[in-house]
């Protein structure tokens, strides 16, 4: 096994992995290293890997269950391209594969990736990693930045450290669209169940790593038993802080790049491009974390 990680940042943060074609069956000793390298790095960048969507979702594979797209929930089949359940689609391409237009429902919903966020924090199981492969790039911008939780959470001083020690959050997909302007109604009465806040805790603990990190996210509307307006002015500081140059790795794409990170212990945004002009299509796949990050009493409370 050639696979070798260099680190990205000057802390550690990111890691650009070579010697590794990854559309290939792939042996444990390889998955392991990968998955070591999650562990230490929070994000690993591959280049040159050519991916199709069954190749890709045959890699995802590897390290657990594939989500099924939350874009796919939320719109109509007609509104998006005929990918897979387990694909999610980045792209600014519509269901006929021209550029969305300015007004379009779904390109306005894909604003809120500009957001800092953790994928799928509105589900009740989030997500472990999430693997994006850049199949066309545009000519500028659209980076992707990614911030170290693990290191913004050691860098908090004790006091915080203990006040949050133990609190609870509530996320929605409905709270992070709320603040580009969307109402809870704009996604119709069949969706209304879908958006119902889900609960986290603030401060996870991974015992494969004995690391904490903070669990932030746009999708945080509320922390439990907290005043809103208290509640989210605690997440908007924390997240501030979070995202502090020292703890942010971005990565500028290049074709057939792959990106793993893990949401559990990074936060993630997209940054602008111009998608009404220039194409970008990247394809997300999606792996389910292991359970709940509260105690079951918690959840249903
Ligand atoms: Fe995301």
């Amino acid at each position: 096994m050639s696979l070798s990680i260099r680190p990205l940042t000057e802390s550690g943060f990111a890691g650009e992995v070579s010697g590794i074609d990854l559309t290939r069956p792939l042996d444990p000793a390889e998955v392991r290293a990968i998955d070591d390298g999650m562990d230490r790095h929070g994000v690993l960048v591959f280049h040159g890997q050519r991916f199709t969507d069954e190749t890709q979702m045959a890699f995802s594979r590897y390290f657990g269950e594939l989500e099924l797209s939350s874009g796919a929930e939320l719109s109509k089949a007609s509104e998006r391209r005929p990918l897979q359940r387990e694909m999610a689609d980045i792209s600014n391409l519509d269901a006929a594969g021209r550029l969305r237009t300015a007004t379009d429902r779904l390109r306005l919903t894909a604003l809120g990736n500009r957001l800092w966020h953790s994928d799928a924090s509105f589900r009740a199981i989030p997500a472990k990693y999430s693997l994006l492969s850049a199949r066309i790039i545009p000519g500028e911008g659209g980076n992707t930045e990614f911030a170290d939780m693990r290191a913004a959470y050691d860098a908090l001083d004790g006091e915080l450290k203990t006040e949050i020690a133990d609190l609870v959050t509530e996320h929605s997909n409905a709270y992070s669209r709320e603040q580009i302007g969307f109402l809870k109604s704009d996604y119709g009465a069949e969706n209304q169940a879908k958006l119902k806040p889900v609960r986290h805790r603030l401060v996870r603990f991974d015992p494969r790593t004995g690391r904490k990190s903070l669990y932030l996210s746009a999708h945080i509307g509320a922390v439990v038993d907290w005043p809103v307006p208290e509640g989210r002015m605690l997440i908007r500081e924390l997240t501030e802080h979070a995202v502090q140059r020292q703890f942010v790795y971005a990565h500028a794409w290049k074709q057939w790049d792959l990106v793993i990170w893990d949401n559990r212990t990074t936060m993630h945004r997209a940054r602008r491009y111009d998608d009404l002009h220039d194409v970008r299509d990247m394809r997300r796949t999606t792996i389910r974390g292991a359970g709940v990050t509260v105690s079951q009493e918690q959840q249903a409370a």
